[in-house]
């Protein structure tokens, strides 16, 4: 699902050079979310490197095309905004640097791919491995909204590192006030899991709605800008999923379950199931 949706809003779906495959796309997003010593699922930094080579030039050459034949997907967009903004000639102020637009672009596609796959993935080993009986519960399509709303509410997707701000004028926050110039470092999924706000934690009915709005996707001008495609496509996934196999089982052990680790995202590598 969010490989089809990926291709299909960047414009990578059709036949010619654009096309993108599953495994291709799969080992450039390892190597771009790869940190450290970028060693990840056996593949050496050597491998990462020349992946991380070959999606720049794959994303240098989509963004030459589409700039040529814009097209109607988001690539033509963000190639237009950005000569609108000034042209990709770097030495014009205003302009967007085009190395900064292929950065975008191929992160879009990587990041945007692995985020829902990995919030997928985690909702349904914990739905199969956890609240096996809430399962069938999600045929229901409101109800399904519900529990996707509080599953990417309650787990998150990576290790939950700080949101940094700098604050551009003093604030008083809690009774501290933070002064203008000052670094913060925020932990949004701390916030998510404040139990004076959310006592009942990720235990309650999944079909309850949140006692306050998430702050998973951020909030103000940096809000997550995937997170209508987060939410739409794991509503309508565990909807369906459940529709067809409301039967849906796992056949490991969740403490057998090997995990895909990335710099961004933790998610089950593969989840074996039966119905
Ligand atoms: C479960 C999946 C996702 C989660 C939990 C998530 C979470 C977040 C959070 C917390 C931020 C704000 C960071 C900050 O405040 O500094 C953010 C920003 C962003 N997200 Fe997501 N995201 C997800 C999926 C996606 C997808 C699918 C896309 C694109 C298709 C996307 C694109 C972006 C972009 C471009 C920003 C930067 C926005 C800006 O700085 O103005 N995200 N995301």
């Amino acid at each position: 699902m969010p490989f089809a949706v990926t291709t299909r809003l960047m414009g990578l779906d059709g036949d010619g050079p654009d096309r993108l495959d599953e495994a291709r796309l799969q080992r450039w997003t390892l190597a771009l979310l790869a940190q450290g010593d970028g060693e990840n699922q056996g593949s050496s930094a050597a491998d990462h490197a020349e992946a991380l080579a070959e999606y720049g030039e794959f994303t240098t050459e989509l963004i030459r095309r589409r700039r040529r034949e814009p097209g109607d997907d988001l690539v033509s967009r963000l190639v237009q905004a950005a000569d609108q903004a000034g042209g990709h000639d770097d030495s014009q102020d205003g302009g967007i640097p085009e190395e900064s637009l292929v950065y975008l672009t191929a992160g879009l596609t990587a990041s945007g791919n692995e985020s829902v796959a990995g919030a997928l993935g985690n909702a349904l080993l914990y739905l199969l491995g956890e609240r096996p009986d809430h399962w069938p519960r999600l045929a229901d399509p409101d109800t399904a909204e519900r529990t996707a709303e509080r599953l990417l509410h309650f787990i998150p997707l990576g290790d939950d590192e700080a949101t940094i701000r700098r604050a551009t004028a003093p604030v008083e926050l809690g009774g501290t006030t933070i002064p203008a110039g000052s670094v913060v470092a925020i932990s949004l999924g701390s916030a998510n899991r404040d139990p004076a706000v959310h006592p009942e934690g990720l235990d309650a009915d999944l079909d309850l709605p949140l006692a306050a709005p998430t702050l998973a996707f951020s909030a103000g001008p940096h809000y997550c800008i995937g997170a209508w495609r987060v939410r739409l496509e794991m509503r309508e996934s565990l909807h369906r999923l459940a529709t067809a196999l409301p039967g849906l089982r796992l056949t490991t052990p969740v403490a057998d379950i090997a995990w895909q680790l990335g710099g961004t995202t933790r998610s089950p590598a593969r989840i074996p199931v039966d119905w």
